[in-house]
């Protein structure tokens, strides 16, 4: 560390001090030029010794030797006092810039040394060096799988919608034939942003505003982000989800098992067979939870199917009349089906991840796979 204490500086050089005086018994010149001269080599080594420190010790004592009550530029000023009057207004000026850019310039070097931020003093620049390859960002797997899920989709001839993530419980619940206080509500954990208004638990509401907007035919997905209170390694309080809905005369049943087999089919592969187990959603009548053959084991029984050999992959159903009528359909003619899933739900299965935070950890090793 002595090295750095080598710096060459006025404080250090007393032939400067006298030449322009000290309160040492020299008399100082009176002479506004030498004056300003002098502040300007003080300034020049003062910057130029600032740029060598290294260590916060260094750094108090530099700033001391210039700034300090016995400092170089402190007696300078204090100097400004023997001038002729008509020389001090701008030699007192003149000071207080050199003043205020020391302090400036020590106040940076100071901070960097003490946050271990800014320049590491003295490397120099090697310009022969090969540049470094910048680092190329990609799509989030979920997003990768998101559109993956919304192309096949679109193949099949739906449309893609996107609603608020903020939703009014109407759309949410009630249209939805979720009424208040009905038990129903409790299948899903809800943020309130006030009694009327929630984040949406599920993209379902979309379907609603869909279809308020206008007469069937429709057919649509729906993906976004939904919101429960929920967090472990199956659940994380925000995810994703695609929902479809097809709305339209002599739709069956038979068209929605059609559609989500084909699905099935091409996100994963023409070996994953399907089963649909009753279920009960308050907007489908009959409901349907669909399971895949488990795509790590293929039926066998592993960790990741519970050893059912089965894995819980989608919610589905037929579309209730008390939903129709809410958004004016006539129930006697047209019938619909819809159903949803979570997108990371179907990422993790489709590369094998077991803990659903992993994606929203921003770990790039982990994103890096992708
Ligand atoms: N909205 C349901 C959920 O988020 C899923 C679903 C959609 C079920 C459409 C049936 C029909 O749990």
């Amino acid at each position: 560390m002595l090295r750095f204490f080598t710096v060459p500086c006025l404080a250090l050089n007393p032939n400067l001090i006298l030449e322009i005086g000290s309160n040492n018994g020299c008399r100082f010149t009176k002479n506004e030029t030498a004056m300003k001269e002098a502040l300007e080599k003080v300034k020049r080594e003062a910057l130029e010794a600032i740029k060598t420190i290294a260590d916060l010790a260094r750094a108090k004592a530099l700033k001391a030797q210039y700034l300090g009550r016995k400092g170089v530029v402190t007696a300078l000023l204090r100097n400004i006092s023997t001038l002729p009057p008509e020389e001090r207004p701008e030699a007192g000026r003149l000071g207080n810039v050199v003043k205020q850019r020391l302090e400036e310039a020590f106040g940076k070097a100071l901070h960097a040394l003490e946050t271990g931020l800014g320049e590491p003093r003295g490397e120099a620049l090697d310009v022969t060096l090969p540049g470094r390859p910048l680092a190329r960002g990609r799509t989030h797997p979920i997003t990768q799988v998101a559109r993956a899920i919304c192309e096949i989709f679109e193949r099949l001839g739906f449309a893609i919608v996107e609603g608020p993530d903020v939703e009014l419980d109407y759309y949410n619940f009630e249209a939805l034939n979720i009424p208040r206080d009905h038990p129903a509500r409790d299948m899903q954990d809800t943020f309130y942003i006030s009694d009327n208004v929630v984040l949406r638990t599920h993209t379902s509401p979309i379907q609603v505003r869909v279809m308020e907007s206008q007469p069937p035919p429709v057919c649509i997905i729906a993906p976004g982000k939904a919101y429960r209170v929920d967090s472990d390694i199956s659940h994380t309080p925000m995810f994703h989800q695609v929902e479809g809905l097809m709305v339209q005369e002599n739709i069956s049943f038979g068209d929605l098992k059609g559609i989500l087999t084909t699905f099935v089919h091409q996100i994963f592969d023409e070996e994953t067979s399907l089963r649909f187990r009753p279920s009960f959603f308050p907007f489908t009548e009959p409901s349907a939870e669909v399971d895949i053959l488990c795509v790590i084991c293929r039926g066998k029984g592993c960790r990741v199917c519970s050893r059912t050999g089965w894995l819980e992959v989608l919610g589905a159903g037929m579309v209730h009349p008390a939903v129709f009528e809410m958004v004016g359909y006539d129930t006697d003619r047209y019938t619909g089906f819809a159903f949803g899933m979570g997108i990371e739900r179907i990422a993790m299965l489709k590369y094998g991840i077991e803990d659903i935070r992993k994606f929203y950890e921003n770990d790039i090793k982990f994103l890096e796979q992708f």
